[in-house]
């Protein structure tokens, strides 16, 4: 049984994309756009998770992610906690086991959790208090599956739906937890191609096997595209330098206005943040007229309202069975 899911088959754990349905994919873009009018309103919360507490626990630095977080538990009402895990406990020597059993001592309800080393949330649901839901906000190399959500409603948003989209991913896919729960998400939603792009050192092996064409040259990976995701190049995830240099890879792989011409006319430009300008994409692009990339921002935090919800409505009828 999928560890994410609770005996009705009801989501409790955010962990991966992997092995969810389709139906539950749509129910959380579905239930992101009911969301997202409240961040637009004067009063820009509901009371759906008052009285609920959620930590955000990152163990690896983060703006965008854990701000958006923080914003959507406020936007429920719920209180949150923010532990930045290299300044507290563990530095100190404790286990994570014991910082877990501290922060269920303080009656926490959901877990948003970031660390750098890969199947880490997973390793959390496994050991925490059953009434707990963790929500995986990036685990190495592994899943960033809210992120990946976000750019499914930002291209829905944008395409009205996923059939027939070529969607091309560019960039430094071997590092991107970001790029294998996006890869995931499209073909489950059921896009007619998802296309990965990018130099030899930086597409990982067997990617076709989850469903991708490989490409080597941008100018064909993008080639009549839908939509293009840039990726940052993750510099911190290397093990050793992969490429010659910052400019020589924006001579071959940025995404520049003479380059993003052979996409389809109404491509969007999307990327999950932070930008390296003039790395893997010209700022021409980023502020240009096809970029979503602010979008992206706003729909995160639909999505993350959306999947705490889920995930602690869950437990409410648990609680109540
Ligand atoms: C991504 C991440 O941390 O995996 N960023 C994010 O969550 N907005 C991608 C990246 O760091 O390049």
């Amino acid at each position: 049984m999928n560890i994410q899911l609770d005996k009705h088959g009801r989501l409790k754990h955010f962990l991966s994309i992997e092995g969810l349905r389709r139906e539950l994919l749509v129910d959380i873009l579905d239930s992101a756009e009911r969301f997202a009018p409240v961040g637009e309103r004067a009063v820009k919360n509901v009371p759906l998770l008052r009285g609920k507490t959620v930590v955000n626990l990152f163990f690896e630095p983060s703006t965008r992610t854990r701000s958006t977080f923080e914003l959507a538990a406020k936007r429920l009402s719920a209180d949150i906690m923010n532990l930045n895990i290299e300044a507290s406990a563990t530095s100190k020597g404790e286990s994570l086991s014991d910082t877990l059993r501290t922060l269920e001592a303080m009656n926490c309800d959901m877990f948003v959790v970031r660390h750098q080393n890969s199947g880490a949330a997973e390793f959390i649901a496994n050991q925490v208090a059953s009434h707990i839901s963790v929500i995986n906000a990036g685990d190495g190399r592994h899943a960033h599956p809210t992120q990946a959500m976000l750019d499914m409603l930002t291209i829905r948003r944008a395409k009205q739906n996923f059939e027939g989209l070529v969607v091309a991913i560019v960039g430094d896919v071997k590092h991107s937890r970001v790029a294998r729960s996006e890869i995931q998400a499209l073909n489950t939603l059921g896009v007619a191609e998802v296309r990965v792009v990018g130099p030899k050192t930086l597409i990982p092996s067997q990617v076709e096997a989850l469903g991708t064409k490989v490409f080597h040259q941008i100018e064909r990976g993008i080639a009549g595209a839908d939509v293009v995701i840039m990726l940052r190049l993750q510099n911190e995830r290397m093990q050793s330098a992969l490429l010659p240099s910052a400019h020589e890879y924006f001579q071959a792989y940025g995404l520049t206005e003479r380059r993003l011409k052979l996409a389809a006319s109404d491509a969007i430009v999307m990327h999950p943040g932070p930008i390296n300008r003039g790395v893997e994409i010209d700022s021409a692009i980023a502020d240009g007229p096809q970029s979503v990339i602010l979008q992206q921002v706003s729909n995160g935090i639909a999505v993350r309202m959306a999947v705490m919800a889920m995930a602690i409505g869950t437990q409410a009828i648990a609680g109540a069975n």
